[in-house]
């Protein structure tokens, strides 16, 4: 049996094990199931060991709160390494990933996103908005970041400078940002999120540019309450369930070497998340 799963702490909540079990069974690899694995933030490093030695795991994704705490026990490639967060896991190889950049980039260029040379508002600056930017900014847009503490975006674009050499982004106020006629705004908050379905990351007052595409990470609610503003004002929005879906696939390619049924996989997520999104 080739076993995968995930760490976390909690994990019960995590639809991954659903849409990976469906992609397993739709290609007929009965000799792999993955599994949910829940390992408190002090025990990390025996809890890898034991999931790699005693275990028999191929490999795992990690979740909230061991992104960052698994890094001293892989080998990360240099994308992990510059947004300081790995998901995903060879145990074969010992190497550390992150796919969270992959699925997003994956799913702008799905629908018809343009990047190379675009202006980009990132919303955040928490992990899912480090590896926006990175994403972005390596693929070619020029990257406006706004957060609620502006600080903590000036640290991060400072960090990931550093590690990874990024220039093509600044830190901006929202009505700076709004002015500056984006083509794409990328919500990396976890604001509106379930169940706090009536909150929203845009500012009351500041009208939201028609020049711009959404793209909303948070995949529960299907529709956020910044989507419904966005659609309402004539514009497009996109939710955050086919980056979820496609980061999860870049990870099944990594372990299984074949590619993920996209299509099982959105169809199990979205029956998980029980019509939500
Ligand atoms: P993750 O790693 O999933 O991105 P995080 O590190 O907790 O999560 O980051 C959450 C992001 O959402 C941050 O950018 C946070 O803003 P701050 O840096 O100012 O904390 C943002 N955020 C969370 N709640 C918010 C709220 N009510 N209004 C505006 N921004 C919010």
């Amino acid at each position: 049996m080739n076993k995968v799963g995930i760490i976390g702490w909690p994990v019960s909540h995590s639809i991954s094990p659903v849409m990976h079990n469906a992609a397993f069974e739709a290609l007929g690899l009965h000799d792999w199931r993955y599994e949910l694995a829940p390992v408190p933030p002090d025990i990390v490093r025996q809890s890898l060991r034991m999931l790699r030695d005693e275990g028999d795991f191929v490999g795992v994704n990690v979740t909230v709160p061991l992104k960052e705490a698994v890094m001293p026990f892989v080998r990360a490639d240099e994308r992990a390494r510059a947004i300081g967060a790995v998901n995903t896991i060879d145990f074969r190889d010992g190497s550390g990933t992150n796919t969270d950049v992959i699925g997003l980039i994956d799913d702008l260029q799905a629908h018809s996103v343009m990047l190379a040379g675009i202006r980009a508002v990132v919303l955040g600056a928490g992990g899912a908005a480090r590896a926006a930017v990175y994403g972005l900014t390596k693929a070619g847009a020029q990257v406006i970041v706004v957060n609620r503490t502006p600080k903590r975006a000036q640290v991060m674009l400072a960090d990931l400078t550093l590690a990874a050499g990024i220039q093509n982004a600044e830190v901006r106020t929202l009505d700076e940002a709004a002015e500056m006629q984006p083509s794409l705004i990328i919500n990396c908050t976890s604001v509106g999120m379930w169940p706090k379905v009536d909150e929203s990351p845009w500012v009351e007052g500041i009208p939201f540019p028609t020049s711009a595409v959404l793209y909303d990470m948070v995949y529960r609610p299907a529709r956020t309450k910044l989507m419904q503003q966005v659609e309402a004002g004539g514009g497009q929005a996109i939710g955050g369930l086919g980056m979820l879906v496609r980061q999860g696939a870049a990870a099944f390619r990594l372990w299984t070497g074949r590619d993920a049924p996209i299509e099982v996989m959105f169809a199990a997520a979205r029956q998980a998340l029980g019509g939500q999104a």
